[in-house]
């Protein structure tokens, strides 16, 4: 039963393993035999040479695209070294000797704080430190940072308060709260054995999940945690609220009558424009399972829609489902929980009294990460990827400008449309607009609210474009948008968006949309096939983060084997540059993914994490601690400088 946690895999696996298999039997693959005869990677470059031709980087769609996101724009990004913009010497293949530690830039130096199991609050629990003895409990848990390091933001913390917009009036780049996501931990690591034997063992799985809101502050001697009322965890039974149009739906109700709790499995993340954190659901299917049902049984009664979403009888292997009834999908009075999950959860960084609200407008999906671009108008457009093989693109668009929305008790992510994406093989592509108003989906789903719950399921009806597995989304300088296909072994077809089968290796498309984010058209190219990076000192390959600065500096971690001896890493490409040339700042330690990345104001400080370093295996690494052979490692984030202060990625 427990095949996933018996294997001594790694978590890409456990990530991977059921959960990189398609669920999209759909038959979308609307270009396959258009393309599949001739298409050559060359060609399709030259494609994206025509969709640059066409007007990639026009003007009009460079203007008031950067949200706060990309730091405070009054620091002036003119410290280049070298007159480059990208100019740190790159972490060389052979430098990578040691993978129980980082290698780092020889220009940069990095700290590791908030180690899974540090109070998040100084005092407030005890810490747990790596002890292959002991485990915390589920009570201390629920007070330290947990595992799975992911996605994350920084907010600064100004004594001199909040605007009407709740955004800081000035932004201090030495003191402010952190929200990061805990994706996830095996059982194996968290627990010490591959499956839970009671309830205390489940809530101690569960408390390690979730969000966790710190205060970071920086001294003479490095950046530590500090008190604050906002700080807090917020894990899968934390009160949440709905919003948007699928609150009232009764797919989201429960005969059991219980209240809606928590989130879970957060992946990537994203911010708005007004100061609030965006937290993304992915893989929370694997938290379910039938208590009474095998696999047979299980498929037996399974519905299409639980199928698409990839839902099986055990899950991941968590266990829960057997001590924790609402993750039981056999159990009739908590038939509706399942649909709870999978949603872009936003939360107030500096409010702990405010309820994480999910936003079901913006569609329930497998959400990697968002990205927020705002129009010359003032409404926004949130890009955002459905991780998983043949899994689409998303756009979600205000219909007010964000301010107008917030000044009239509304939320900008309430009230907007939903599209997908269909990249046609010429450099153009479509957004279709997921709405009830649409007789194909009109004839299958009985209201938006429904058609909501069921994102995937009216995207296939539409004929989205199947990808290679969407990860992260981020804005570029010009207003394009990069998107990160990590991977898709099972790819036997190749399309004009999707150009390798199997594509073992990723690549990363970027986007520029028509009307200023708001319109329905887009011209896309191919910007980078990972296996082009093969056989250069810059090679990486399974790209998953990505951030771009308003210079022109894109950030890449990667999640998976890399060549050459290599671990994963971070590199930074400088996208001014007509060929992409990576450069590598950072890689980590042993079977780890380098994810999650966000700067200070004055983006003279970064963070990144170290997520799952030797997945939880002490053998292979104690990360944060010195090698000594038996610590547990455990997920941390790591904040870089340059040792000159220049901005990050210089
Ligand atoms: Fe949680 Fe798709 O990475
Ligand atoms: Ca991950
Ligand atoms: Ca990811
Ligand atoms: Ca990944």
């Amino acid at each position: 039963m427990l095949k996933h946690d018996d294997n001594p895999i790694d978590n890409a696996q456990i990530h991977d393993d059921k959960e990189s298999f398609s669920s999209n039997e759909s038959g979308n693959r609307p270009f396959i035999d258009v393309l599949q005869a001739n298409l050559s990677r060359r060609k399709v470059l030259a494609g994206g040479a025509v969709a640059a031709a066409a007007g990639f980087f026009s003007p009009a769609a460079s203007a008031g695209i950067r949200g706060w996101d990309a730091g405070d724009k009054s620091f002036r990004d003119n410290d280049r070294i070298n007159r480059e913009l990208v100019g740190f010497k790159p972490v060389a293949i052979e430098d990578v000797v040691d993978t129980r530690m980082p290698t780092i830039s020889e220009d940069y130096e990095y700290q590791a704080i908030i180690p899974w199991g540090t109070p998040i609050e100084p005092g407030i629990t005890n810490e747990y430190a790596g002890d292959p003895t002991i485990r915390p409990t589920s009570s201390e848990a629920e007070l330290q940072i947990g595992i799975g390091h992911d996605g994350m933001w920084f907010f600064p913390i100004d004594s001199s308060g909040r605007d009407k917009y709740g955004k800081n009036y000035r932004m201090r780049s030495d003191d402010g709260m952190l929200c990061i996501n805990h994706e996830f931990g095996r059982n194996s690591h968290v627990l010490g054995k591959s499956f839970p034997e009671s309830l205390e063992d489940v809530r101690l799985s569960q408390h390690v999940h979730g969000v966790s809101v710190v205060r970071i502050k920086e001294h003479f001697d490095g950046w530590k945690v500090e008190a604050s009322d906002a700080s807090r965890r917020i894990t899968v039974n934390t009160p949440v609220e709905f919003s948007g149009p699928a609150t009232a739906s009764p797919l989201l109700q429960n005969p059991a009558g219980n209240m809606p709790l928590g989130t879970v499995n957060n992946c990537g993340s994203g911010a708005t424009p007004w100061g609030t954190y965006l937290t993304c659901e992915e893989n929370f299917n694997g938290y379910f399972g039938s208590a009474s049902l095998d696999s047979d049984g299980f498929n037996a009664v399974r519905s299409d829609e639980q199928a698409r979403y990839g839902f099986d009888f055990d899950g991941f292997g968590y266990g829960w489902h057997f001590f924790d009834k609402r993750f039981d999908l056999s159990d009739p009075e908590y038939v509706n929980e399942q649909h709870r999950f999978g949603w872009i959860v936003e939360i107030d960084p500096l409010d702990g009294t405010k309820k994480p609200v999910k936003r079901t407008a913006m569609g329930r999906f497998k959400h990697e990460a968002v990205a927020i671009a705002e129009s010359k108008n003032g409404r926004i457009a949130a890009y955002m990827g459905d991780d998983q093989r043949f899994d689409y693109c998303y756009k979600y668009v205000s219909n007010e400008a964000w301010e107008t929305a917030i000044e009239e008790g509304k939320s900008p992510l309430d009230d907007g449309k939903l599209y997908v994406a269909r990249y046609n093989d010429d450099g153009t592509g479509e957004w279709m607009e997921l709405t009830i108003d649409n007789p194909l989906l009109g004839e299958r789903f009985a209201d938006q609210a429904e058609l909501l719950v069921y994102a995937r399921v009216a995207a296939d009806i539409l004929g989205a474009t199947p990808m290679d597995r969407p990860e992260w989304t981020t804005i570029g300088k010009n207003g394009e948008v990069y998107w990160t296909l990590t991977n898709n072994t099972q790819r036997e077809v190749a399309d004009a968006a999707n150009p390798q089968a199997p594509n073992s290796d990723g690549h990363i498309i970027r986007t520029l949309d028509s009307g200023d984010h708001l319109g329905t058209t887009f011209t896309w190219e191919i910007y980078l096939l990972s296996s082009d990076t093969r056989g250069t000192e810059g090679v990486f390959t399974d790209p998953d983060l990505a951030w771009a600065d308003n210079s022109g500096r894109l950030f890449i971690g990667t999640d998976g084997g890399q060549p050459d001896g290599l671990q994963d890493q971070l590199t930074v490409i400088d996208t001014n540059k007509k060929v992409p040339e990576p450069k590598r700042l950072l890689v980590g330690v042993a079977s780890d993914e380098v994810t999650g990345f966000t700067v200070t104001p004055d983006r003279r400080t970064a963070f990144v994490n170290l997520q799952h370093p030797g997945n939880g295996n002490p053998s292979s690494t104690n990360f944060p601690a010195v090698p000594d052979g038996t610590t547990i490692p455990r997920d941390c984030t790591l904040v870089l400088r340059r040792k000159n202060g220049a901005i990050i990625g210089s």
